[in-house]
């Protein structure tokens, strides 16, 4: 076995470091997976990320010791989810590794519990609480923003209500997860920076809602911190596999740290996905500045250690001003980005405000929110940064 990656457990088995894909079929021993299903997308195939993939797995092997699912969309549908698990069941797999950015990640997660129960209407999830003995799941993420590979929750556009719905439950965690930041080389800066800004978004809102949880606390500023430092440099040079790599972690820290929940950011972000088609990451960065003055303006000081965490000297400044110092510079960090755009540029029509608003209101994450939401609240929100 190489002894050149890091690997740690918090609590799924993290293998991390450039090259790390090349331990896969170790690990696939290890974990004794014969027929495992490779669940992506199609803008997956083509990049060097699949190809590695393919490469460690034997590319002559495929259709005879691994199988491949490539049909997922981005925001995932039930769909998605049950022909995975249908590609499972016809070739008799045994597991399932999924690569590519969250969409691939929450599906290939979401179809063991198919696989366990076929036919399964995915909106009764939470009618059953065995969700024991699902097949063994391996996570390699591409993009670094959802964390998705060491969540246990996988969101679903559901067939029976049409919006993102989020499936929880311990049993969904990864048996495996490879941070590899050779594999997110290729991905373009502007998926680099909208992912990277949903992982700052998790950071953020879950630093700041109010549920006790001092570890995702600690782990949520230390994500910002690694953002901030990695990001601009992940954007500027994709090659940059420090940054990469940073990126990669921070992405994780933010997931675990959401563990906390989130806000009124993924509130608003979520109808954008569902109505308009708007890659989640994008939405979370166009409505984040929004949403912290919201926060602020009704809790000053909330956003101090955030600050700090960004690298400003922010102990002894008024609330107020801590605030408006830590917004002014995320705008600034989104701007320098590509992400300062309005809605209404990537196709979201003022004619869609009451449908967006409703489905916002109806959303949990904002539930836990810094401070409390009304619908008036986020018609005045979607209109700021429409
Ligand atoms: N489960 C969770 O905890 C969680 C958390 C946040 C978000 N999400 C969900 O994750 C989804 C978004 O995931 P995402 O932001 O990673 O985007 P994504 O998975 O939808 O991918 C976006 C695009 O990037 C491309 N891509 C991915 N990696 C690439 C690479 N290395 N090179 C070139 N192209 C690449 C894909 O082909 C796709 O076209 C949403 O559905 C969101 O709701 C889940
Ligand atoms: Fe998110």
């Amino acid at each position: 076995m190489l002894s050149s990656f890091t690997t740690f457990s918090f609590p799924t088995t993290t293998l991390f470091g450039a090259g790390a894909l090349k331990e896969l079929p170790a690990r696939l021993a290890q974990i004794g997976l014969r027929r495992p299903l490779v669940v992506t997308d199609g803008g997956l195939l083509n990049t060097d990320a699949f190809c590695s993939l393919a490469a460690a797995l034997g590319e002559k092997a495929q259709g005879d010791r691994w199988f491949l699912y490539s049909g997922v969309h981005p925001n995932p549908i039930e769909n998605d989810v049950r022909e995975a698990a249908e590609a499972f069941r016809q070739n008799a797999c045994d597991g399932i590794i999924a690569i590519g950015g969250g969409s691939p990640l929450d599906v290939g997660k979401a179809a063991r519990v198919l696989v366990k129960r076929p036919g399964f209407n995915l909106a009764k999830f939470y009618d059953e609480t065995d969700w024991s003995g699902l097949a063994p799941f391996i996570a390699i993420p591409t993009t670094a923003g959802t964390g998705s590979e060491v969540g246990r929750s996988s969101v679903i556009t559901l067939d029976a209500t049409k919006r993102k719905g989020v499936l929880f439950h311990p049993q969904l965690l990864a048996k495996l997860v490879i941070l590899d930041p050779e594999l997110t080389r290729g991905l373009p800066p502007k998926l680099t920076a909208a992912t990277g800004a949903d992982a700052l978004t998790h950071c953020i809102e879950s630093f700041t809602c109010p549920v006790f949880h001092p570890m995702c606390d600690g782990i949520a500023l230390e994500g910002i911190r690694l953002i901030v430092e990695a990001l601009p440099r992940a954007y500027r040079d994709g090659h940059d596999l420090t940054a990469r790599g940073k990126m990669l972690v921070a992405a994780a820290m933010g997931a675990i740290a959401f563990q906390k929940d989130l806000g009124v950011v993924h509130s608003m972000a979520h109808p954008l996905s569902t109505l308009c088609g708007m890659h989640h990451g994008l939405a979370n960065a166009l409505c984040l500045v929004a949403g912290m003055k919201f926060c602020a303006a009704r809790k000053p000081g909330l956003y101090r250690r955030v600050g700090i965490a960004c690298g400003f000297d922010l102990m002894k400044v008024p609330g107020i001003e801590a605030d408006r110092i830590t917004i002014e510079f995320i705008g600034q960090f989104l701007a320098d980005l590509g992400l300062n755009t309005k809605l209404r540029e990537h196709g979201v029509k003022p004619a869609q405000l009451d449908a967006l608003v409703a489905q916002a209101v109806d959303d949990p994450c904002h539930k836990t929110n810094a401070v409390p939401v009304e619908k008036e609240d986020f018609r005045k929100l979607y209109l700021e940064v429409l």
